[in-house]
Order: C-alpha cells, then structure tokens, then sequence
C-alpha cells in the first residue's frame, strides 16, 4: 500500500517544529506502524536527508517507548494497543496519517517525535519501590496475599509508564500511571512499611513536574495500551487522605 505522511519534525527543543509531508510507499500491511517508518526513514537516508527521530526499544509492548500519536490517537486507533504493536493492515491505501509526539508541558520535545519523559523517573524515584531487605527467596506460601488483592495489584503492574495517558488527557495529567503504581504497591505486603510516605511524596512530585489534574474525562483509559482502570485513580485519592489525616 502507499501513504502519505504528515510527520512533526522538530530539530531540537528551542526549535518550534513544524509537520512535513512524506509518502510511504510499497508498504506491506503486515508491517507494524514502526517497521513502516523504518522503511521511510531507509529512503530519507538514501536521498541524503535527515531520518524521523521516534523512540523504541523493545517493539512488542513492553518498554513504553513508542510514544507515537496517530492521527491524534496516542498510540494510534487500535485499543491496547502500544505504537510498536500497531500493524499496518489497520490503514487503507492511500490513507493520509497524522504523525506527531506526546503532547504535554511536562514532556517537552527533544527531537521529532521523542519527548523527555524523565519527569516519570522522578516520581518513580520517590516512591516506586520497597525498601525492605529481600534476602533469599521466601516460600511461595510463607506471605498469603489474597487472590483479588494480588489480581489488582497485577493489573496496576501492567502499566508500562508510556505516558500516553498523558498525552490523551487535556489537562496532561500523570494520574492514571502515578495511580497504578501506587495501587500495585499498596495492595501488597511488601508495600505497607513507606505506603503513606509513597503517595504523599509521589503526588508532590507529580505536581512539581507540571502534570495537570483529573476532571474525570477518563480519555486515559480509553488510550491506555495495558488497559489500566480509571478507578486507580480514585484509590489513590483514597490513599492520598488517609496518608494526610495520618500525617
Ligand atoms: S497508565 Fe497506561 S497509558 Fe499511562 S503510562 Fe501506564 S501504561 Fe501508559
Ligand atoms: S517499543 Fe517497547 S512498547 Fe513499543
């Protein structure tokens, strides 16, 4: 199939950036959507020109850094579906597709269609972790977690920390991912010791770095690739009060 491209190319972040027309041809819909720019970018190479900067890594929907919005669909228009997983039979030939970065204050441009997201490794740095002393392997049944307890805590553990829930949202807010990973430790053992301390800190740090709030439009959800609930949210709310009436 051929396609024309509109692609957001920006040099650097002080640069203001503008969409640039390509057209991708002869792609083969079994292509996923960044195999397709690999394809585009051999042809830029060829005729000398600049390549289009994206991120990835793993490309099978585990690393979150394919951070791509498709015709203005963070991760394009398929649900639970990262970028990288996105294959190209979802377009027609001759279809015109929208290429451009997570938009957010928080995630500025570095180049392209990369955005910094180190602002998500500062929250996880003030509360993403256990600090207990692990030693050697428990027993399997020496700690009993009850069966929905560990089921909820695996589905906040699927969050990926893409930021597409960032980008979807029109206030840029980080709640749905701050809130799976608050939930995913909050429903554990090994969470309980820092479980006040960690949402505390985490959301001071999700407001330090410029993220916006929740009004509830749920638009993360809707875009999340690992399907996490919007109902994170609310526990975490929940965690957040009892944290400051305990403090
Ligand atoms: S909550 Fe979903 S959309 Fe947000 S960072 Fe995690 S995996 Fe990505
Ligand atoms: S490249 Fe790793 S999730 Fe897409």
């Amino acid at each position: 199939m051929n396609l024309k491209l509109k692609v957001w190319r920006q040099k650097n972040r002080q640069d203001k950036g503008k969409m640039v027309d390509y057209s991708a041809n002869d792609i083969n819909e079994h292509m996923s959507f960044l195999e397709m720019l690999d394809v585009v970018n051999e042809s830029l190479i060829k005729k000398g020109e600049e390549p289009i900067a994206f991120d990835h890594d793993c490309r099978e929907g585990i690393c979150g850094t394919c951070s791509l919005t498709i015709n203005g669909i963070p991760h394009g228009p398929e649900r639970a579906t990262t970028a990288c997983q996105l294959h190209m039979r979802h377009f027609k030939d001759g279809d015109t597709i929208y290429i451009e970065p997570w938009r957010a204050k928080a995630f500025p441009v570095i180049k392209d269609l990369i955005v910094d997201r180190s602002a998500f490794d500062r929250i996880i740095q003030v509360g993403g972790f256990v600090a207990v002393n692990t030693g050697g392997a428990p027993d399997a049944n020496a700690l009993p977690i009850p069966k929905d307890d560990a089921e909820t805590a695996f589905d906040a553990a699927a969050c990926i920390g893409c930021g597409a829930c960032v980008a979807a949202c029109k206030n840029a807010s980080a709640m749905l991912f701050v809130s799976a990973k608050v939930g995913h430790l909050a429903m554990l053992p090994q969470g309980q010791v820092e479980r006040e301390r960690r949402v505390l800190q985490m959301v001071r740090a999700m407001d330090d770095a410029g993220f916006g709030n929740c009004t509830n439009y749920y638009e993360c959800e809707a875009v999340c690739p690992k399907e996490i609930k919007v109902s994170f949210i609310a526990k975490m709310n929940r965690e957040y009060a009892k944290a400051l009436r305990a403090g």
